[in-house]
């Protein structure tokens, strides 16, 4: 009885929710716009309201001109299709919305692309911007994307890709900014207010798309496309904060994901999509599916027939259809047969043409498509420059002996008049800019060989040698580069992923040097010369050889196009690294997943070799090799004077911390000053430690400054047994640090 009342209370309650919901649709666009909506709505038939619901690709025709689309062209014709994705440019976005402007009622068309890490010019992937924990050049490289995607006609991009993620042998970590709630929430904002720019309406700013909602980056055993079965607080308090950061920033859209989370694929999740999002946070954009989502529910084993699947995503909240074609072919007859209501339909058809007439699109549906904008902006070299800027600050430098790095061409002593540049990576350019790339056109990427000869003077000599391929067992050019590297005084070692090894669907069970690399190393080790590694892979890899054996390592993901010359930048000093990694990196496979904000258990080890009856591994340590947050710089920095405005606080108060951070070495230089807290004892079990602010800034040799951090309630909330925000009294310990792994200062207070 109770469980029927609860169930009819949520009805009555959902159904309010929705014409309230309708209500606040409208209230965001201008009278004479919902004049336009309504009157658009009542002309519209049932199949053309479903045509507004379904998305189609565009067949990957986007790099040339359009031949022929098909069937496709007389459906856009007869106003059957809402949105299209993989078209860009100017000349094909045109082609098609003039075909959209042959409907009948001339609804304009929405084109979505994956700009995830760029447009034309290619910026580091978003696993390397994140190591950058520069929000503000985040943000930037974010505007560009957008300004240059709009130019070619593109309307939505489908990021930023907000997925917490753990577990680096799930390929897509690429796409995020890693492991931690807090910092992928800040980036997250960022990027959306990046992408919209001034807001839509802009041709300069294009619709964001938070995903994938949700959890998608939980899959068991980092197996792409896997299940998710997780606690509600783990998903309130891990996994949705990102997504709440972008609602908050007013992401136009959001994508549902393939995982199935707690038994419901997210694609038919209401919880998800009508409880959460569209309810509590309020969200008035669309919800589009993942590519086919819709469809694959069935083979989730959860819907019988597309018939099912279109019922049941409809009534979960998901708004449009991005090729599973399941609206298009089954929702006319469901809304006739009374299994959907017509209200939904209605909603999730206003919700996209709201954004359509937000985008300017009904005023003037070609507003996106001026060949001349295009070319202006796709041409502004200053793209290139912030995009080499983002580049370096992306950079990780994970181990420099004996000042190895930077390579000072001046110095007499070192006196290097011969460098080898050696690796599968050295001279490739398609590989700089990763998986989720819009290569178009090719051509323009500065591999680490041009980035490098450009920076040396002419009496310095550049040996090059590829050594072998990055994923072949062949070892035939050993010899060739082995002989390079006895002839150099420094040799440049760039090895790693290519392109494809890491991205969607590219989970993986090893996540080593791919074929013979590591072989590579050991035989220019072999060599006795003085060797800097330059790591190039869209995920945290093991390679514990190199980085126990070799003296300097750089950690360079895939930095997009300006990529040679951000890692000549940092090699030769003209930039002082500063960033941080973004994810744990493992020792081994057999410790994933491995993250720093790891629950407190009964037994926790003392240390790696604290293994008797312990929370650890008796075959492996329980550290990683290198932990979140870290990274080193050319100069040092000490933290000193930490100071607490009070050892007590309530609710209501602030309390402030500062302390010094001194530049103790040589040059100047950016830290990421970090700050972990730790609640000590919980009414539910807490982390060990949890990054709560950060501040990155630029100081010179032998400068001190203040720094100042703010600790409110805020901070010290969590999701209580009863899934409620609190912050409980009780003992706090604060944490300051260089890395999650080194805390400098410490103290403790109490919430009272
Ligand atoms: C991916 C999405 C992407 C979509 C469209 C899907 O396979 O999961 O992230 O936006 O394809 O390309």
């Amino acid at each position: 009885m109770y469980m029927r009342t609860l169930q009819l209370f949520k009805l009555v309650l959902s159904f309010l929710l929705l014409i309230a919901s309708n209500l606040m649709l409208m209230a965001q666009l201008s009278v004479s716009d919902q004049q336009k909506l309504d009157e658009l709505m009542s002309k519209m038939t049932l199949e053309e309201k479903i045509g507004q619901l379904n998305q189609y690709t565009g067949d990957y025709e986007a790099t040339g001109p359009i031949k022929q689309v098909g069937d496709k062209a007389e459906e856009i014709r007869q106003g059957k299709v809402g949105s299209m994705l993989n078209i860009k440019g100017t000349e094909n976005t045109r082609i098609l919305q003039e075909i959209a402007m042959q409907s009948r009622l001339k609804i304009p068309l929405l084109f979505g692309l994956d700009v995830v890490h760029g447009y034309y010019t290619t910026f580091p992937i978003p696993l390397g911007e994140a190591a950058s924990w520069d929000l503000e050049a985040i943000e930037h490289s974010a505007r560009i994307a957008a300004t240059e995607a709009a130019s070619g006609g593109v309307h939505w991009t489908f990021a930023p890709m907000v997925d917490i993620a753990r577990d680096p042998r799930w390929g897509r970590v690429m796409e995020g900014a890693g492991e931690d709630t807090w910092l992928g929430a800040k980036i997250a904002a960022a990027r959306v207010r990046g992408f919209q720019g001034k807001g839509l309406g802009s041709t300069d700013a294009v619709m964001a798309c938070a995903k994938h909602f949700a959890a998608y980056g939980a899959a068991v055993g980092g197996r792409d496309y896997n299940s998710v079965d997780m606690s509600e607080r783990m998903l309130r308090e891990t996994y949705l904060p990102p997504f709440k950061a972008c609602a908050e920033a007013g992401a136009a859209t959001f994508m549902n994901s393939f995982n199935d989370l707690n038994g419901i694929p997210a694609t038919g999740n209401a919880f998800l999509q009508r409880e959460v999002l569209k309810g509590e946070w309020n969200f008035q954009g669309f919800v589009v599916s993942d590519w086919g989502s819709m469809g694959e529910m069935i083979a989730h084993g959860y819907c019988k027939d597309e018939k099912e699947a279109a019922m049941k995503s409809m009534i979960a909240g998901s708004d449009m259809d991005m090729e599973s074609r399941v609206y298009t072919r089954e929702l006319a007859n469901l809304v006739k047969e009374g299994k959907v209501p017509m209200a939904l339909i209605d909603e999730a058809v206003k919700r996209i043409l709201t954004k359509k007439f937000e985008m300017g699109l009904f005023d003037d549906p070609f507003r996106f498509c001026d060949p001349e904008r295009e070319k202006a902006v796709l041409h502004d070299a200053a793209n290139r420059a912030t995009a080499r800027d983002i580049a370096r600050k992306s950079i990780v430098l994970l181990k420099n002996d004996n000042q190895t790095l930077p390579i000072d061409l001046k110095s007499k002593d070192k006196n290097i008049k011969t460098i080898a540049l050696i690796g599968p990576l050295a001279q490739s350019e398609n590989d700089m800019l990763g998986f989720w790339s819009i290569s178009w056109p090719d051509g323009d990427i500065v591999s680490q060989e041009e980035g490098i000869r450009t920076r040396l003077p002419e009496d310095v000599t550049l040996l090059v040698s590829k050594g072998c391929e990055i994923n072949d067992k062949s070892k035939a050019g050993f010899d060739e580069a082995i002989a390079m590297a006895k002839k150099a005084d420094i040799v440049i070692l760039s090895i790693g992923e290519a392109l494809d090894m890491s991205g969607e669907a590219k989970s993986k069970g090893h996540i080593r040097l791919p074929g013979v690399q590591e072989e590579l190393a050991q035989a220019i080790y072999g060599t006795g010369k003085p060797v800097v590694v330059i790591l190039n892979a869209g995920r945290p890899l093991v390679f514990n050889w190199v980085a126990d054996n070799m003296p300097a390592i750089l950690y360079t993901w895939w930095l997009g196009s300006e990529a040679g010359n951000a890692i000549a930048d940092v090699v030769f000093g003209d930039y002082n690294p500063s960033g941080k990694l973004p994810m744990t990196f493992p020792r081994d496979e057999g410790q994933i997943p491995l993250y720093y904000n790891y629950f407190s258990t009964g037994r926790p080890a003392g240390g790696d070799n604290d293994t008797q009856y312990r929370s650890a591994y008796i075959d492996m340590p329980l550290s990683p090799k290198f932990p979140f947050g870290y990274g080193l710089s050319y100069t040092t920095f000490e933290y000193s004077g930490l100071k607490l405005s009070s050892k007590t606080m309530t609710e209501n108060e602030t309390l402030q911390i500062t302390f010094q951070l001194k530049n103790a070495g040589n040059l100047a230089g950016e830290e990421v000053v970090q700050l972990y807290l730790k609640d000590c004892f919980g009414s539910v079990v807490r982390p060990v430690k949890e990054l709560k602010d950060f501040q990155k800034l630029m100081l010179q040799p032998g400068e001190s400054k203040t720094i100042a951090f703010d600790i409110d309630k805020e901070k010290l909330s969590f999701y209580n047994n009863d899934l409620k925000w609190v912050a409980e009294p009780g003992e706090f310990e604060l944490m300051i640090g260089s890395s999650s792994a080194d805390i400098r200062l410490k103290d403790k207070f109490e919430l009272k």
